[in-house]
């Protein structure tokens, strides 16, 4: 899978997708991540990528030109199965919706900054809008590298024990049951006895009551949505 991740500030999203689990993706050849400074594409010598808005709203709109360029040039180097465009007025991501789009081979992801990008390029040429939550961030590059993180860790191959990644909390629509490591007991606090029974029926028998227990008392929606 190929993600283009379009930004005003590469440096703030290199980080976060150079260690653990994506850099491993990386090397292994599962994943490439591209970062595009989007200033690259500004055609003035001041490299503007932003610009008042029309009637009087406070606040930079980013410009239709650079922006159109780079999908442009990344656009006719391959086909892209998604442009996404980060925004808090997009799509709640989702569990689900990390699962589809780690199956596509090329996506570029167009951070948002500023007052937002112009309406144009969001009615032409973005196919899918995602918001990491309500509230507001500075700006796309902390939702793109969420995204990223979320994606790049389903694909295929990515986690060596795929089992792994199935059992992670909403994967199967319910929070991860409790886990535990050596010691056994710990200023006597036990770990369940189940565990240390070596009965696996009755262990996964236990991971499910407790999935469905933390769900009801923790996030009963996921269980009432799915109604
Ligand atoms: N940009 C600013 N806030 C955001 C959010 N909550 N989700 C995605 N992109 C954003």
């Amino acid at each position: 899978m190929r993600i283009d991740i379009i930004t005003v500030l590469p440096e703030l999203i290199k980080s976060p997708l150079e260690h653990s689990i994506i850099k491993r993706a990386k090397e292994k050849g599962l994943v490439e991540i591209v970062i595009h400074n989007l200033r690259d594409y500004a055609s003035d010598k001041y490299k503007t990528v932003d610009d008042y808005a029309f009637g009087g709203e406070a606040g930079m709109v980013m410009k239709i030109e650079p922006i159109v360029k780079v999908i442009e040039f990344l656009s006719s180097q391959r086909d892209y199965d998604e442009i996404i465009y980060t925004s808090p007025d997009g799509k709640p991501f989702s569990q689900s919706t990390a699962n589809s789009l780690s199956l596509l081979k090329n996506i570029i992801i167009l951070c948002g900054h500023y007052k937002g990008i112009d309406q144009r390029i969001r009615e032409n040429i973005i196919s899918m809008e995602i918001s990491i939550g309500d509230y507001v961030l500075s700006g796309g590059e902390l939702a793109a590298a969420v995204i990223s993180d979320a994606i790049v860790r389903l694909i295929p191959g990515v986690i060596s024990d795929e089992t792994s990644a199935l059992s992670d909390s909403f994967q199967d629509g319910l929070l991860a049951p409790p886990v535990y490591t050596r010691p056994a007991e710990f200023r006597n606090w036990k770990v369940p006895d189940v565990l240390l029974s070596g009965n696996a029926a009755e262990i996964d028998k236990w991971r499910m009551e407790q999935s469905l227990e933390r769900t009801r008392k923790l996030r009963p929606g996921l269980i009432d949505d799915d109604n």
